[in-house]
């Protein structure tokens, strides 16, 4: 038995421990606002925070994330005004938006463990996000805007 937290929840789970914690977020959880881009660790598009870390959510094996606590763009904040979420939409950034919540999750992270990041902190932080339409000057513009620090 998996015990774990999601979203401040208490949960468990007696499945296959193997299993991907993005499957069970999106299948069992039914919180589908983080999505399945590469499968690999390599696109970001899976981003969630395990115990405050951003973290590929394919790649972890539910558990690894046994006894932590787990936060879903879905938590992020419960009426989805988090600072980063709020200068997201006055920035704009989205375009097809599916690489979204894994970047806002990432810059989310970013701005915890450093609230008035350098631009080589955002390149190193945002680096392993990828988003295919090219959203990326918008995504910086707004990860400055949420920290207050000029674009
Ligand atoms: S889907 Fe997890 S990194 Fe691409
Ligand atoms: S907004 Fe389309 S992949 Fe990033």
């Amino acid at each position: 038995m998996i015990r774990l937290k999601v979203n401040g929840t208490a949960r468990q789970f007696d499945g296959d421990p193997d299993m991907p914690l993005l499957w069970y977020l999106r299948d069992t959880a039914g919180l589908t606002g983080t999505k399945f881009g590469c499968g690999l660790g390599q696109c970001g598009a899976c981003t969630v925070h395990v115990n405050g870390q951003p973290t590929r959510s394919c790649v972890l094996p539910l558990k690894s994330a046994a006894g932590k606590s787990v936060t879903t763009i879905e938590g992020l904040d419960a009426k989805g005004a988090h600072p980063v979420q709020q200068a997201w939409k006055q920035c704009n950034v989205p375009q097809c938006g599916y690489c979204q919540s894994g970047q806002i999750m990432q810059a989310a992270a970013l701005l915890k463990q450093k609230p008035k990041p350098t631009d080589a902190d955002i390149d190193q932080a945002m680096q392993g996000n990828i988003c295919r339409c090219g959203t990326y000057q918008r995504i910086r513009q707004a990860i400055k805007l949420a920290a207050g620090v000029k674009a």
